[in-house]
């Protein structure tokens, strides 16, 4: 099995069974976003505490790879600090992942991180 059959294994297996998948009734930030290709959704509920993402919560519907990508996310942020995330750009996201995509699958991959973003710049104009 190659690397790459290997990380589509790992975001199918997320898809399948989600992690993080819920919503938090206190959080601190949330945040729907959408591929206008598509209509695909992924909300993002986050907890801030002293600085970090104390809890992050998902839920969507779409793709395997939006959703799959939208677990992923959850795990890979909890713990960080807003700014650290922030710092997450497409590329280094795409790469985390390990996927090789086309440019549509991309975006599909990149919703849950839009979202990301969005939720923490939202809560900053609070
Ligand atoms: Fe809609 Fe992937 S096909 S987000």
């Amino acid at each position: 099995m190659s690397e790459q059959d290997i990380n589509a294994e790992i975001i199918l297996d997320h898809y399948r069974n989600p992690h993080n998948y819920g919503k938090i009734a206190n959080a601190t930030g949330s945040v729907t976003e959408y591929n206008p290709v598509c209509g695909d959704t992924v909300h993002i509920d986050i907890l801030e505490k002293d600085g970090k993402i104390e809890e992050i919560m998902f839920m969507g519907r779409g793709c395997s790879i939006s959703q799959g990508s939208a677990s992923m996310l959850t795990d890979f942020v909890k713990g960080k600090s807003p700014e650290e995330i922030m710092k997450v750009g497409d590329e280094e996201y795409l790469h985390m992942l390990g996927l090789e995509l086309g440019p549509a699958r991309e975006k599909c991959a990149l919703l849950p991180l839009n979202a990301m973003h969005k939720a923490l710049q939202e809560r900053i104009r609070k």
